[in-house]
């Protein structure tokens, strides 16, 4: 390695813009082969590194969110959903509501893609910068439950209120106890109107009460959901299903 290199090295070492390390010579080559002037050349190196600083803080947005599994709109088959309008999902990922602090609701049986298209809009918030966590309302109560035990439960609400957004997912799917409700409860009253909501669930919250043995925690909660809210449900068969009649099909 020639001296200036060496040098160049030690300055980025330095200066912590390892990054550019291993792509500073190509493109100073090719910088040369098109005759860039200086001022060119230097906006270039700082382009890569701007570019390279926002992908890196939207990967750690992305790992932080703890995502079940990594799914976006583009792959969302609409035609396959009917009953879901691409239209007012498409809106959704403008993230408008996320800026006016409104909630979304997926609300349908198994395997419709209530996950995916909360994952899909999580995602693109990750992207705009958002601060944003995925759980599902198994864990969520869990978690509560635990910080009121050790009492952190106020430090763990105020965590919960700082995000941009908070994907609930799986509402319903596991009965619900009476400190686990009135313990959701805070946490969504602690987010009215602060910080977006994406929840879903496959119950209607005509049967909620069920879900929380107690129809005025489940009313006093949805009421808060609803407020602001785009609510979508969905009524078309299973995803996961289609998948194993084809595969059934191919097999036989
Ligand atoms: N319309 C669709 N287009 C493409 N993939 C889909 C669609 N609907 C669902 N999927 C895929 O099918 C699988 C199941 O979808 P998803 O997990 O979102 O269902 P769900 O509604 O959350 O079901 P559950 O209530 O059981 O959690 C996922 O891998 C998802 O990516
Ligand atoms: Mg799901």
């Amino acid at each position: 390695m020639g001296e200036i290199a060496k040098q160049i090295e030690s300055y980025l070492r330095e200066l912590k813009l390892n990054g550019l390390l291993p792509v500073y010579k190509q493109i100073g080559d090719d910088a040369a082969n098109v005759n860039l002037t200086y001022d060119e050349f230097f906006a270039l190196v700082l382009e890569h590194e701007v570019k390279r600083k926002k992908d890196s803080s939207i990967n750690g947005k992305v790992k932080k969110a703890k995502f079940p599994f990594i799914k976006t709109l583009e792959e969302f088959d609409f035609t396959f959903q009917p009953s879901i309008k691409e239209k007012e999902v498409i809106k959704l990922s403008s993230l408008n509501f996320i800026e006016q602090k409104e909630n979304v609701i997926f609300l349908g049986p198994p395997g419709v893609g209530k996950t995916h298209l909360a994952v899909a809009l999580g995602i693109k918030a990750c992207n705009a910068r958002y601060r944003v966590i995925f759980t599902s309302a198994k864990s969520l109560m869990d978690e509560l439950v635990l910080a009121k035990r050790d009492g952190s439960l106020m430090e763990k609400l105020l965590a919960y209120s700082r995000l941009h957004l908070l994907v609930v997912d799986e509402l319903g799917y596991m009965p619900i106890t009476k400190e686990q409700a009135d313990l959701l409860f805070q946490l969504i009253s602690i987010r009215y109107e602060k910080g977006s909501i994406i929840l879903t669930s496959n119950y209607n919250f005509n049967d909620w009460g069920k879900v929380f043995d107690d129809d005025v925690v489940a009313s006093a909660i949805i009421d808060r959901l609803v407020h602001h809210s785009s609510i979508f449900f969905i009524n078309g068969s299973s995803y996961r299903l289609k998948d194993k009649l084809k595969n059934t099909n191919t097999n036989t």
